[in-house]
């Protein structure tokens, strides 16, 4: 917004050929001193005043307004622009100062996807828990929903970074108490596991596209690609593993064949989702 500030200043074109020939003027407008590179482009010159003064000091003014400060070299006056509400800085402890153009929808958005990832992490975290018993003794699956419920919080944590970034308040949700059984009479319970892991992913996406057409409702590209860039790949990605695993299971059927799938889990790299 400075840049545009910037951009819309012009010069009074009865001061400016004088102050263009005169060397001490120059020595204002070479483009290390100042942003005078960027006013060179401008195509018209009216709003802002240059005025050769006594003592070959100038004076710079945004305003056409008549000048009203004693004039002993360059000075600046505010741009009429960043008198404007939204070019404030707040004095208020509790106001972000950082925060523009980031809409209270677009806050609780990142809220709300806040909480789906903590309870989804949460429940991942049940479900290591139930493979790492005694009596069921699948370390491959128990490390798999370990480094998952961890990844989940991870997109939490990314998205509370964010939401400071923007300037946005942080509002931790309650978090559901998530199931401590997961044995299936049917299907067993590593083919039930993962069955519903994937309709996790597939919940979890679906309010990422959610989070993203907020960010679209709301003019706010930067967010939009933020969502794209850190979760929206990586969740197609997870889906399409999780539903291999469950292809794999059904394929499996109980007993054995599940050892074997628990060990591969076990000696696959990280496959946290
Ligand atoms: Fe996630
Ligand atoms: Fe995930």
């Amino acid at each position: 917004m400075f840049l545009e500030a910037i951009s819309a200043i012009s010069l009074q074109g009865s001061n400016l050929g004088p102050l263009l020939n005169s060397a001490s003027a120059n020595a204002f407008l070479t483009p290390s001193s100042c942003n005078w590179g960027l006013l060179s482009r401008s195509s018209s010159f009216s709003n802002l005043a240059l005025s050769r003064k006594r003592n070959n000091g100038f004076a710079v003014y945004a305003s056409s307004k008549a000048p009203s400060v004693p004039l002993t070299g360059v000075v600046f006056q505010p741009f009429e622009e960043v008198k404007r509400d939204d070019f404030i800085v707040p004095i208020v402890p509790q106001v972000s100062l950082a925060r523009q153009r980031f809409s209270e929808e677009c806050e609780a958005a990142i809220n709300e996807q806040i909480s789906v990832e903590y309870n989804v992490s949460y429940l991942y975290h049940s479900l290591y828990a139930y493979f790492d018993r005694d009596n069921v003794a699948m370390k491959g699956l128990a490390k798999f929903f370990k480094d998952s419920s961890e990844e989940e919080r991870d997109h939490a944590q990314k998205l509370m970074k964010y939401q400071n970034k923007r300037g946005g308040r942080v509002k931790l949700h309650t978090i559901l108490s998530p199931p401590a059984e997961f044995e299936h009479i049917e299907k067993g319970d590593a083919l039930y596991a993962m069955e519903l892991t994937l309709s996790l992913e597939k919940l979890t996406n679906e309010k990422l596209l959610n989070l993203h057409s907020v960010a679209d409702r709301n003019n706010d590209p930067q967010m939009a690609e933020f969502i794209e860039n850190e979760f929206l790949q990586e969740q197609v990605e997870d889906i399409k593993e999780v539903a291999e695993y469950v292809t794999q299971l059904r394929m499996v059927g109980k007993g054995h064949g599940v050892w074997h799938f628990d060990k591969m889990l076990l000696h696959e790299g990280d496959g946290a989702l």
